[in-house]
């Protein structure tokens, strides 16, 4: 009864999307845990490019049955819209392959607008949020106000609540941050529509997945987001507001540590970042374009939900150290290795240095954090294209090296490379 999680290492954007679709050729169900339609997640299978925000990356597989599990954040709107492109795009779902948890809170405009009004408000302290409302339907699920999908069942009870919940929202938009008030009574019609439409999508999905782990059938927690986004082991404040690491995938989908197999940490091999908050081995000018691309290749470092460019710098190992204690890896998955074809010396940072004395762990605060100096060595590179490589036989001695080097530094094993976003470019050890 075996569930793998897959877990972003980083701050996110490691090519979770790609690695769960491989990953999902073996699986029945792909189930997301966390977050909302903050995440963007790129599957690429031959000229088609799909972006999945809400709904699980292994949809794309015909077997697969995907689940929004409890602990996600659901905006309607967003997941009729992604279904919609999905289904535009030639996929076969329906009710049938396609579950949202009952326990799942739900987005509202309300939300929206307050992850605006309180980014704004906070000017140069600002999050750097995607603005998709997930602060806000977070703070309302912890503080017991928030609005679940099983009311979904009820369009009028869940119109009800969203008006509600609109009119207090409407309340704090005007009197705290000086904004305009939606429209209570066109939300209200809309989301009763809303209901209608997505209440058969809404089941017990914890129930589900028991059923399916009790008939030994494979099961993939597919993380959104990153373990330096993680609202306790991430660099707080500047995180999202869910549990991106492995534990967020049991209290996420409503299972025990017992059912867990494989704990895979997607890592790119280099860093990058979106948003704001500290980046200790971060690049300006020259080798951050290099990083980064211009925007001309679809996998340049431009956010796949915002559009935003997204902050780079080499590989950081404490950072992956740090994310091997927290979620427990069991081993990694190392992509975009093919981004590093061409640099004669690589800088892999090993470790923070502050005042003189090597840290041992990952620092807690940001003043820590922001006072220390990475330690870097220089691999050699290699000049070879390894976009075609699909054995670790086909990787130049140098690339295979810096794997390794990876895997002795963090303690765990590396057992795929990816070099490219198609499907099947992909190294398997
Ligand atoms: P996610 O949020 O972790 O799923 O990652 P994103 O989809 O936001 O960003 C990763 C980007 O890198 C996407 O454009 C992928 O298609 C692309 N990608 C994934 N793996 C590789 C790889 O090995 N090489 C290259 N060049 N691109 C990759
Ligand atoms: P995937 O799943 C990268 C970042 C935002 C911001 C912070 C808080 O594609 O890896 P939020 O909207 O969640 O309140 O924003 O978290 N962030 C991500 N960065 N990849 C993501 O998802 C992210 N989801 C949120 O940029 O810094
Ligand atoms: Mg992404």
């Amino acid at each position: 009864m075996p569930v793998d999680i897959l877990v972003g290492a980083q701050w996110g954007d490691e090519g979770k999307g790609h690695i769960t679709d491989l990953l999902a050729s073996n699986a029945d169900i792909v189930a997301r845990f966390s977050g909302g339609d903050n995440a963007g997640h790129t599957v690429t299978i031959g000229d088609k490019v799909f972006k999945l925000h809400l709904i699980p990356s292994g949809i794309i597989n015909s077997r697969v049955t995907g689940i929004i599990g409890n602990g996600v954040v659901v905006n309607p709107e967003v997941f009729l819209q992604e279904l919609n492109g999905l289904l535009q795009k030639g996929l076969d779902i329906g009710q049938e392959r396609l579950k949202i948890s009952n326990r799942a809170h739900i987005i509202t405009p309300g939300h929206l607008a307050l992850d605006r009004a309180i980014e704004n408000a906070k000017g140069q302290s600002a999050i750097g949020t995607t603005k998709r409302g997930i602060g806000p339907a977070y703070t309302d699920k912890t503080a017991r106000t928030g609005i679940r999908a099983e009311l979904m069942h009820k369009p009028d009870h869940f119109a009800d609540a969203v008006a509600n919940h609109l009119k207090e929202t409407n309340h704090l938009l005007t009197k705290l941050y000086g904004e305009k008030i939606l429209n209570v009574r066109e939300t209200r019609a809309r989301y009763m529509e809303l209901a209608r439409l997505i209440a058969p999508f809404v089941t017990n999905t914890s129930a589900l997945i028991h059923d399916a782990l009790n008939s030994d059938k494979e099961i993939i927690a597919e993380g959104a987001q990153g373990t330096l986004l993680d609202l306790d082991h991430g660099t707080y404040p500047y995180v999202t507001s869910s549990w991106p690491t492995s534990a967020g995938a049991l209290g996420g989908l409503g299972i025990g540590p017992n059912s867990v197999r494989r704990v895979i940490g997607v890592a790119k091999a280099f860093t990058s970042r979106v948003g704001e908050g500290p980046f200790p081995c971060e690049l300006t000018g020259e080798e951050a374009v290099r990083l980064r691309g211009t925007g001309t290749n679809p996998w340049d470092e431009f956010g796949t939900t915002t559009g935003r460019p997204r902050r780079v710098g080499w590989l950081d190992l404490a950072i992956l150290r740090h994310s091997v204690q927290v979620n427990g890896l069991t081993d990694l998955a190392l992509t975009k290795l093919d981004i590093l074809s061409n640099i004669s010396e690589i800088p892999v940072c090993t470790g923070y240095r502050l005042d003189d004395r090597l840290l041992r762990h990952f620092p807690s605060d940001l003043e820590t954090l922001s006072n220390c100096e990475p330690e870097y060595v220089n691999l050699p590179g290699w000049d070879e294209d390894i976009s075609n490589a699909r054995l670790w036989a086909d990787l130049p001695v140098n690339a295979q090296k810096y794997v390794e080097f990876i895997s002795d530094l963090i303690g765990i094993p590396i057992k795929l490379i990816s070099v490219g976003p198609g499907r099947e470019q992909i190294v398997t050890l």
